[in-house]
């Protein structure tokens, strides 16, 4: 519905293995600019994905209380294959945004699939992890008491608990944080998916804040596609800013996709020893992600 309502879209297709019908049919309603089109089961996916020049993909299953990001992997990553491939055959050259957990290895499993498909452009593939920013402006903002739209918290690392490293040091507008806020505003950004999967109580984890930062982050990579400079946004991508292949961190998009890296910036040391944690974390979970590909 949100992509629905964004101007830049010009042809909107949705593809599930249920319901496509009734969403399409509702969707369509709405007297914004973009054709809706409707694809229903996997014999439709590869015409879905034809001629698209952004594919979001937020298909899988959700957490419930007590379960991690990574206990998803099990039924998450073969969906995720299966729809890259697909991509790979139908629009080799679309920008990818990947939003199904666990990120951290979804977006390796797809770099792969595209690597066996020989249509791997790492530019072009991009991990969600717009609503760790989008937390931390929130929370953040609360603590200093501004608009939270005024407030950029860039977010590092990856998408999963310790892996999401917030750089409270590199806030705009600048502002010092005592020990106890730097802390509390940690814990709780690293943990805001499961503060929601715990209020859901069984229902899910987050649809509505994940579904506006998806858009969030869609929109960039649109307005990028279409010329627009000077757009940065924090994304899970394949990478040369650490060691390890893939890290999120502050990156230029263009019509192509990733044209520059950002650097990390001075990091504090409670930041630095956060990082050597999270990239700890986040090698494993890369690892495991190529492992199911080429297994
Ligand atoms: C989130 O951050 O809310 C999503 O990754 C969903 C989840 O399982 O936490």
């Amino acid at each position: 519905m949100l992509m629905k309502i964004n101007p830049l879209v010009s042809v909107l297709h949705l593809y599930d293995v249920v319901n496509t019908p009734g969403v399409t049919s509702d969707i369509s309603h709405m007297d914004t600019a973009a054709v809706v089109r409707g694809f229903l089961g996997q014999n439709q996916l590869e015409d879905a994905l034809t001629g698209m020049d952004l594919v979001i993909i937020p298909a899988g299953v959700p957490r419930k209380p007590g379960m991690t990001r990574d206990d998803l992997f099990n039924i998450n990553a073969g969906i995720v294959k299966t729809l890259c491939e697909a991509i790979a055959k139908r629009c080799p050259k679309a920008i990818v945004n990947v939003i199904s957990n666990p990120v951290n290895s979804t977006v390796p499993i797809a770099a792969e699939v595209f690597k066996r498909a020989g249509t791997y452009d790492p530019k072009r593939l991009l991990g969600v992890t717009m609503l760790d920013v989008v937390r931390a402006n929130t929370f953040v903002a609360e603590v200093l008491g501004l608009d939270p739209r005024d407030v950029d918290v860039p977010v590092v690392g990856g998408h999963a608990g310790i892996t999401i490293l917030p750089l409270l040091s590199q806030v705009k507008p600048h502002s010092s944080f005592t020990t106890k806020e730097i802390e509390y505003l940690t814990d709780r950004i690293q943990n805001g998916g499961t503060e929601v999967v715990e209020a859901k109580a069984g229902a899910g984890s987050a649809t509505l804040s994940m579904a506006y930062a998806a858009v969030k982050f869609a929109d960039a990579c649109l307005r990028a596609l279409k010329g627009e400079a000077d757009v940065i946004q924090c994304a899970y991508v394949d990478s040369q800013v650490t060691e390890l292949p893939f890290f999120a961190s502050k990156v230029r998009l263009g019509r192509d996709g990733v044209v520059e890296f950002l650097p990390l910036g001075p990091l504090s040391d409670y930041e630095r020893a956060s990082l050597e944690k999270a990239k700890k974390e986040l090698a494993t979970s890369v690892e495991k992600g190529v492992a199911f590909i080429r297994k």
